[in-house]
């Protein structure tokens, strides 16, 4: 069933687990994570970027992320991930997305404040739950990135999130979530990351909307367990699905004379669904779908 994530955020927030997030780059994308969700009984947030529905066009992306939402057997929620301009929000929400994110964490805190405050001011007329971000997580130029700048240990202490800033963002725009940097990235990562758990733990204690991760990908398992105890409800994955959709089509592309698209996507999708099956399991998702 199609759902607010507003719900699923403060049961996953209380009950100590974390929803995947997880982008779709294509519409063949859609079914094999819906259908993963079904299999484990986990809830599930879909979310395309701007990039996305540029790619797809707006229509055939939410026909196909609404209906498969509509009819699973789990509830599934249709998020708008990384939109610093309104138009984009609003585009959104016209087409029925269940949630947004208004990415103002480019901008100066003031400015932030007062991007997300109108922002949400207008989702929630329309009944949509905003995400609004505060801190700095850096992306690589390519998902692949390898670059020690673009795709390092993360960001410098003075980039991340400061805790009392958080509580008065929160105050002040009214966001139902907010992404916080503490030091994951975007793509994957050359080292092993420095996640700042204590200024997590600092956050919580004066946020209480959900706390969102962003850059999911290749944190490994028991610093994902941290940032998840210490309040982390959504956990955003990308690169690590679409590399292993791309590496099963280059290999079966590769392995033989096939040029079907359907049993190429086959195998994208197999590959796919293993990835976001371990990162259900990774989140404590698996069984709560109610
Ligand atoms: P990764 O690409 O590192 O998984 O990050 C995804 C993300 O945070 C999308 O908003």
């Amino acid at each position: 069933m199609l759902v607010d994530p507003r719900e699923l955020l403060a049961v996953a927030q209380q009950g100590g687990y974390a929803i995947p997030a997880f982008n779709v780059h294509g519409l063949d994308m859609v079914p094999p994570l819906v259908e993963v969700a079904e299999a484990e009984r986990a809830p599930l947030i879909l979310q395309a970027t701007r990039s996305t529905v540029e790619a797809t066009g707006w229509e055939p992306l939410v026909a196909v992320a609404l209906e498969c939402a509509r009819r699973a057997r789990v509830p599934v929620a249709l998020h708008l991930d990384h939109a610093s301009d309104r138009q984009l929000i609003y585009t959104a929400i016209r087409h029925g997305f269940t949630s947004v994110m208004a990415d103002g964490s480019a901008l100066p805190f003031d400015d932030n404040v007062a991007f997300t405050r109108s922002v949400v001011e207008v989702a929630h007329l329309a009944g949509i739950p905003v995400e609004g971000e505060l801190g700095y997580v850096p992306r690589p130029a390519t998902a692949m990135a390898q670059d020690p700048e673009a795709a390092g240990e993360g960001p410098p202490a003075d980039l991340l999130i400061r805790p009392d800033e958080a509580e008065a963002f929160v105050a002040e725009t009214g966001v139902d979530s907010l992404a916080v940097a503490i030091g994951t990235v975007h793509g994957f990562y050359r080292g092993t990351p420095r996640l700042d758990f204590e200024r997590l733990a600092a956050i919580r204690a004066r946020v209480h909307v959900p706390l969102v991760l962003h850059g999911g990908s290749g944190l490994a398992d028991e610093h994902l367990a941290k940032a998840i105890v210490l309040g982390m409800a959504k956990v955003n994955v990308a690169t690590e699905l679409k590399a292993a959709w791309s590496q099963a089509v280059r290999q079966a592309v590769a392995e033989n004379d096939d040029i079907d698209p359907r049993h190429v996507l086959r195998a994208a999708r197999r590959a796919l669904q293993t990835v976001a099956v371990a990162w259900l399991r990774r989140c404590g998702a698996v069984g709560r779908a109610t």
